[in-house]
């Protein structure tokens, strides 16, 4: 059992009934709030990353983790962000979520992907809605996807399953 592993099991927080009733909502700010913790967690990111030339991270929490692995890695940066935030014109990907529908969407002009290797960090995989849709949207970008990573995989909600085009890594699983 990794470090990572061990630091995500002492601080996340577990919330019952967030967002919505009857979800439990993992909440690992405490996890990235501590120095240690959250060196071991993109240490071990980084280290599944080799050969990416490009990090994206999911909106919110993959930003974080997303930026600290892109400069170990002597990456660049892509903030994939939810509906609404970026200028137009923009590449969309809709997808559902444990709770209700979504859309991540990344800039279309100004940013070539073709051809970029690039790795996806989230911090949490619940129904995998969010991390396949945002592999399909760089890939449809023209981007090489190497990998999809995450701190935090609940396995009992087959997110897994859904994402088998894609090499997953997660830090620990619950
Ligand atoms: C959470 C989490 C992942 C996603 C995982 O984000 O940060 O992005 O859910 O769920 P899935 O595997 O079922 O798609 P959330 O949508 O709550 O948004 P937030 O990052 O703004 O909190």
């Amino acid at each position: 059992r990794s470090r990572a592993a061990a630091d995500l099991t002492r601080l996340t927080r577990w919330v019952d009934d967030f967002p919505e009733p009857g979800v439990q909502f993992a909440d690992v700010t405490p996890v990235f709030a501590d120095a240690s913790a959250f060196r071991d967690i993109v240490d071990a990111l980084a280290s599944i990353g080799e050969g990416a030339d490009l990090v994206a991270g999911i909106d919110a929490r993959g930003f974080l983790l997303g930026a600290g692995v892109a400069l170990e890695l002597g990456a660049g940066v892509l903030a994939v962000r939810k509906a609404g935030k970026l200028p137009p014109p923009v590449l969309g990907r809709e997808y559902s979520l444990e709770y209700g529908t979504a859309r991540l969407e990344i800039p279309a002009d100004g940013l070539d992907l073709s051809g970029r290797k690039v790795l996806v960090i989230d911090d949490v995989l619940a129904t995998g809605g969010t991390l396949g849709a945002a592999a399909e949207l760089l890939t449809d970008a023209g981007a090489e996807v190497l990998g999809v990573a995450v701190v935090l995989e609940i396995e009992a909600l087959g997110g897994r399953g859904r994402l088998t085009k894609y090499p997953l890594t997660s830090l620990l699983r619950v």
